[in-house]
């Protein structure tokens, strides 16, 4: 195969979140979000660290903006800390929280770097979950006020925007199985939890677009094809049960203010939709964010939601693993670009997150090289460029990560990074797959059949 070059202006870029790397968890007037809270209680971290300090972003967000440089990078995907803006989750913004994001999106601007925020990546106000959190509809309303603070005070320097990180995750990883804040396991809670933020979801785009009707806003979603298990009918069904319930539960309220139909009994009554809601819910959209890793293999069996399908964890059996034990699985890439395009008449779409969990450290010459980063890359750019040649409309490109950080339930223990982080001094290093993506990005395509740290 020849080498292959991405569109014309297309965007290569690094994601991160807030509570992931930003560190001074009470600086400045911070309120407290129930990652924090999360986070300090015991044994809920498997190697029981917080994100206190993280990558110490708060104070060295340069030395982020440096390594976007260095990497040729034109889009940042970072997010805002709800309560670094309101400590309590409602009422004036704080000056402190909001200069934070200004002085970060100024240094990309001045790098020539699109500064691209979410404004939500999981870190909830405490005392919003103390008065019931995403299952309380009145959350919905309070995001919403938020996106319009945030959009009033830095929409004249960001122009793109999203609402939510990943809506199917962290409901069902919050209020469903308990293992991510605020650690509930509740069947109706997630059921209603999940109706709300995409309550939310509408809400917030009315406010951002009423405050500032310029901006372009999106959202990301987590979203991985599902495969049935066997050639059976029952795990083909299954696989698109799961399909409506994991990838498209937040995409079809905003885009068709619709419900799909992923239920054996139809949908619960769990979910409180009231009369009015599926308008509520709609927020069209001005692209979609995918964060894709594998794909997931599904098969036909009971389950406390109601699906009668069940997943056989992060991907199939044929690729390799990360380190996460997650599947290597470019395809999965392609084959979820090319649905949402059928399904939706071909939006515009940002991969928001891609990337890989590898311990790879520093040699005694101080090189990291990460070749398994390099190749899983490769192997799924080389998926996504098939898409865009299939008639796929993908703006940009963000890795999952820009330097190694706080991996949620998982502590400093899952690597993502394209940079190392020294956890001790907050040190970053590029590693090879750091390097090699910089070159990717100055050249704007790279051949799939090269090895090792070739372009
Ligand atoms: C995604 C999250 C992101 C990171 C990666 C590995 O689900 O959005 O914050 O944890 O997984």
């Amino acid at each position: 195969m020849s080498r292959i070059t991405f569109p014309r202006g297309f965007r290569w870029g690094a994601a991160t979140a807030a509570y992931q790397i930003e560190g001074a968890a009470t600086a400045d007037g911070k309120g407290e979000s129930i990652w924090d809270r999360f986070a300090h209680t015991r044994g809920k971290i498997k190697d029981g660290t917080t994100g206190d300090r993280a990558c110490d972003s708060y104070h060295r967000y340069g030395d982020d903006v440096a390594l976007c440089r260095a990497m040729n990078l034109t889009s940042y995907r970072f997010s805002i800390a709800w309560p670094r803006i309101q400590p309590e989750g409602r009422g004036p913004a704080l000056a402190a929280g909001l200069d934070y994001y200004r002085r970060l999106a100024d240094g990309l601007l001045a790098a020539g770097i699109r500064p691209f925020p979410t404004l939500y990546h999981w870190d909830l106000p405490q005392a919003l979950e103390d008065e019931g959190g995403w299952p309380e509809r009145d959350t919905a309303a309070r995001f919403a006020d938020y996106a319009a603070l945030v959009v009033r005070a830095l929409g004249d320097r960001i122009s793109e925007w999203m609402l939510m990180n990943e809506p199917a995750v962290f409901v069902q990883f919050g209020y469903g199985l308990g293992i991510h804040a605020p650690g509930r396991r509740d069947r109706a809670a997630l059921l209603r939890a999940t109706h709300v933020v995409n309550l939310a979801q509408g809400e917030a785009f009315r406010a951002v677009k009423a405050e500032r009707s310029g901006l372009r806003v999106g959202s990301a979603f987590s979203m991985s094809p599902t495969e049935p298990a066997s050639d059976a009918a029952s795990d083909a069904a299954a696989a698109e049960r799961m399909h409506g319930w994991l990838n498209d539960f937040s995409l079809r309220p905003a885009l068709r203010g619709a419900y799909p139909d992923c239920f054996e009994a139809g949908l619960p009554a769990e979910l409180d939709v009231r009369e009015g809601d599926l308008q509520r819910v709609r927020a069209p959209l001005d692209f979609v964010g995918v964060n894709l890793y594998s794909r997931m293999l599904v098969r036909a069996e009971r389950d406390r939601l109601g699906l009668g399908a069940k997943t056989l964890g992060m991907g199939g059996y044929e690729g390799t693993r990360t380190d996460f034990d997650w599947e290597v699985w470019p395809d999965a890439l392609h084959d979820m670009v090319m649905r949402v395009t059928r399904d939706y008449e071909r939006p515009i779409l940002e991969i928001t997150e891609n990337g890989c969990s590898y311990a790879d450290g520093p040699g005694a010459d101080g090189v990291i090289r990460d070749v398994r980063r390099i190749d899983f890359f490769r192997g799924y750019l080389a998926a996504l460029h098939r898409a865009i040649e299939a008639g796929a409309d993908v703006r940009g490109y963000h890795a999952w990560t820009l330097s190694d950080n706080f991996e949620w339930a998982e502590g400093f223990g899952q690597r993502f990074g394209l940079a190392w982080t020294d956890f001790a001094t907050c040190d970053r290093t590029l590693k090879q797959s750091g390097e090699w993506l910089g070159r990717v990005a100055a050249e704007n395509g790279l051949d799939p059949e090269a090895e090792g740290t070739e372009v």
